[in-house]
């Protein structure tokens, strides 16, 4: 079976979630010259979005003394970018927080294993020097949102899918691509830009699981490779990690490019840097529940 991608689009805005307050938000805190009390009003008109705002921003993570009470007070003290992730953070909540059937997740799984992306990508920007550790956050968070899409498609195909990885020894994506016509990275990317995310994460999304795909004409080829190496290590680790979890695969050009050792030393380090970070994971998990 086909998906029908335009029939699939018109029916996206039946998923929860405030992306629009996010990107509305996400851009004006682009802006330095920001009205902060605008901003403030923008924010505050969904109350129980606030109120999780603030918690998470007084989430033990960042260690005030002084509680955070105000979104005004947030931006001093966190800095735009930061709030930025953190508006991202209570946003994809609403969306990722439930059980993704067609991908065998129960509820919580994909939201943990998009946390654990979204931290993993913020530390592997930071090793590699990329210059904005918080937009890898972000693009972390939200690479699988197609998954929330297509899952029943995937439910209904899942057998014609698998025998496919099996028999001509594919990955799970590329899989998906044969069998719906597109998998959960192109369904993303065109979500993405109907709500009209900026470019960069539109690419992160479509490129997260194939990085080689992207071409010059990508804005961030940097940021494409730590979201893939992410999502890799968040699978490989097995977190939160549904029914198509150990079928991708880590490209070591990606790896490379962001300066890892490839060998079984580097890879292994890397590796247990990340589970060390599984408790900032715990962490922010606890703050918004
Ligand atoms: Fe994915």
């Amino acid at each position: 079976m086909k998906l029908d991608l335009d029939k699939l689009l018109n029916r996206v805005d039946a998923i929860p979630g405030n992306f629009h307050i996010a990107i509305k938000v996400a851009k004006m805190l682009d802006d330095f010259n920001v009205n902060i009390q605008e901003l403030s009003k923008i924010i505050g008109t969904d109350q129980s979005f606030t109120v999780q705002l603030l918690k998470l921003c007084n989430s033990a993570q960042f260690g005030f003394s002084r509680k955070i009470v105000t979104v005004n007070d947030a931006i001093t003290r966190l800095g735009f970018k930061t709030l930025k992730s953190l508006v991202f953070v209570v946003v994809s909540k609403g969306s990722f927080n439930r059980p993704v059937e067609g991908y065998d997740l129960s509820k919580g799984e994909l939201w943990r294993n998009s946390l654990s992306c979204a931290v993993y990508s913020k530390y592997l920007a930071e090793i590699s020097g990329y210059k904005d550790p918080e937009l890898a956050f972000t693009a972390g968070l939200l690479r699988d949102i197609g998954k929330l899409i297509i899952h029943e498609y995937v439910k209904e195909e899942y057998d014609n899918i698998i025998n496919l990885v099996n028999t001509e020894n594919i990955g799970f994506s590329e899989a998906e691509e044969k069998v719906l016509g597109y998998n959960h990275s192109q369904v993303g990317a065109k979500i993405a830009t109907k709500w009209n995310f900026p470019k960069v994460l539109v690419e992160t999304i479509e490129f997260h699981h194939n990085p080689k795909k992207a071409n010059n004409d990508c804005v961030d080829k940097k940021l494409i490779n730590i979201i893939h190496v992410a999502d890799s290590i968040a699978m490989m680790l097995g977190i939160g990690i549904g029914n198509d979890g150990m079928m991708h695969s880590l490209s070591m050009d990606s790896l490379e490019n962001l300066g890892i050792d490839i060998n079984s030393v580097g890879i292994e380090t890397l590796i247990s840097d990340m589970v060390d970070l599984n408790s900032e994971i715990d962490l922010l998990m606890a703050s918004i529940s």
